[in-house]
């Protein structure tokens, strides 16, 4: 997702819990001095899962306040890159991948069954704030396509209904299954793996025979 509009305020401010205080310090102990900069994306994640995934100006001006660069450098990293969202989203955060290998399996039908069902548009929240939709480029799973990304986890070899059910799962606070939801090995073929069947068993680990001392050794016989 690419936001070029400037973020919303949030009159009551931002600033770390102790608990992400003692991260960020953690954080920057990583660099060198006079290179806490470097901290900027790692800062701003902690931010932003903080305020409850997105990141208002207030927690952009702390971040760049705590590393002691301008807000415009900060600001650049966090309108730059699609991790980090400059509105707020829903609970649920679904970005649909809709790069070439997930459009060719179907993507446009899992997007069209997030719209119909949470009767919302992309880049738009529920009345109940907990589900937001965006799209986004290749998510690096193009093997189980299509697939969406919700809050930190990949969910894959999607069918429009069963985006529907997930969606219903999640409404109800239940635990969704992570990964394939048609139960793929990793990203191994569809009906399981067709090559390297044939290996023969791992050979048998047998542990080395205790050494026998040996008396003419130096040091043995003392
Ligand atoms: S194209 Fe969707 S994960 Fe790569």
């Amino acid at each position: 997702m690419k936001i070029t509009s400037y973020p919303e305020p949030q009159p009551e401010g931002f600033a770390f819990t102790a608990e992400n205080a003692a991260r960020a310090k953690t954080i920057c102990a990583r660099y060198p001095e006079g290179r806490k900069a470097s901290a900027t994306i790692a800062l701003l994640d902690l931010a932003q899962r903080q305020n409850g995934g997105w990141l208002s100006p207030e927690a952009i001006e702390y971040v760049a306040s705590y590393l002691d660069v301008a807000s415009i450098r900060v600001f650049e990293v966090a309108s730059f890159y699609s991790m980090f969202n400059l509105k707020p989203v829903g609970k649920y955060f679904i970005q649909v991948c809709r790069t070439t290998p997930c459009w060719l399996r179907g993507s446009d039908g899992i997007t069209e069954a997030c719209k119909k069902k949470l009767g919302v548009g992309l880049k738009q929240v529920t009345e109940d704030g907990l589900f937001s939709i965006v799209e986004v480029e290749c998510l690096g799973a193009c093997a189980n396509a299509p697939m969406v990304q919700i809050n930190d986890h990949y969910y894959e070899d999607l069918t429009p209904e069963r985006m529907e059910a997930m969606i219903d799962e999640l409404r109800a606070g239940g635990e969704v299954k992570v990964g394939s939801q048609t139960g793929r090995l990793a990203s191994a073929p569809e009906g399981g793996p067709a090559t390297l069947l044939d290996l023969p068993p791992p050979a048998k680990f047998t542990p080395p025979a205790p050494s026998t001392p040996n008396p003419s050794a130096p040091g043995e016989s003392d």
